[in-house]
């Protein structure tokens, strides 16, 4: 039995029901955040995007301050639109450096591996295809340089809060002393502005969501009656957490493979991700309680997304 069935079985049948937003992204699902990326309440793209296209010599001369040659790893590279910033700074100042992006879609990996050389002549990229840490670790085997890693958009709030220090710990242990991780977080803001760009008005995040369900219904034979449910997304301005759910709109029971049924009381929810807001402070703390000292913050103008480099330590 595939890893997909599993997760999506046991997650439909545990309470409250859930899915992983890690399977938002087959081929119509990369679309749709594209979409979403365009959409105007959809602030993280363009925050961060400023902060690479006009802070990019600060962040290369960080960089090179601290090792003049390196392995320069991105954790989900997709359009690698941010960091296509960073390598044409990093070319142009003829540093000596290998761009490793790694991506769980292999059209993602073979778009890059064809477009970014003649976007960044001479650019030496090894793109790989996988889950994050597999991927780590062969690229450790391939190459023992210093490594700094790219976690951007803000994908490590896509991990629950009380998670967060397994994912950094496993990331930790990958890496050496003096290694640098550069990771996008979305800052606590007004909560109007939050819920809108997971909420746009056009609908891209609404299909966005629904697609996984008609994922479900493709991949693993279901039946999924895409309009029986709402895009349902909350804002929790205590806790930082933006969490969204599908919402059963009545009572009803949907057929996965040839394994059964599950039901669904009206009203019922299906939770489907969380970005997690932080504050700066809190982007301090994580970084200490895990091993990594903060060495420096960069925000865009209006200060409502911040890209951190943190150092490993010990
Ligand atoms: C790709 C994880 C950064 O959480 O903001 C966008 C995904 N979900 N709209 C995010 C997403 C709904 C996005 N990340």
């Amino acid at each position: 039995m595939n890893k997909f069935f599993n997760d999506v079985w046991e997650g439909l049948n545990a309470t409250p029901k859930r899915l992983s937003s890690k399977y938002f992204y087959d081929e119509a699902g990369d679309k749709l955040f594209q979409e979403i990326m365009q959409t105007p309440e959809y602030y993280l793209t363009n925050c961060e995007l400023e902060i690479f296209s006009e802070k990019t010599d600060e962040i290369s001369e960080l960089m090179l301050s601290h090792s003049t040659s390196f392995d320069l790893v991105e954790l989900g590279a997709g359009d690698a639109m941010k960091s296509t910033f960073l390598l044409k700074n990093l070319q142009d100042r003829k540093a000596d450096f290998v761009y490793y992006p790694i991506d769980i879609s292999a059209h993602v990996i073979e778009n890059l591996s064809d477009k970014l050389p003649d976007e960044i002549p001479g650019i030496r990229i090894n793109g790989m295809n996988g889950e994050y840490f597999d991927m780590l670790k062969q690229i450790k085997k391939i190459s023992s340089r210093k490594k700094v890693v790219l976690f951007l958009g803000s994908s490590i709030g896509n991990i629950p809060f009380e998670h967060t220090g397994d994912f950094l710990n496993e990331l930790h242990q990958q890496l050496n002393p003096g290694d640098l991780l550069l990771t996008g977080f979305d800052l606590k803001k007004d909560p109007r502005l939050i819920l809108a760009a997971y909420n746009d008005a056009s609908g891209a995040t609404k299909r966005f969501n629904l697609n996984l369900l008609q994922r479900i219904n493709r991949e693993l034979d279901a039946d999924f009656n895409l309009a029986g449910f709402e895009h349902y997304p909350v804002y929790d301005e205590a806790s930082g957490a933006c969490k969204s759910y599908l919402k059963s709109l009545s009572k009803q029971r949907v057929r996965i493979g040839e394994v059964g049924w599950v039901h669904f009381a009206k009203g019922e929810m299906i939770f489907m991700e969380i970005s997690q807001k932080y504050s700066l402070q809190q982007t301090d703390e994580l970084a200490r309680a895990n091993a990594f000292k903060p060495v420096k913050h960069i925000f865009d103008n209006k200060e409502w997304f911040l890209d951190t480099i943190w150092q490993v330590v010990t």
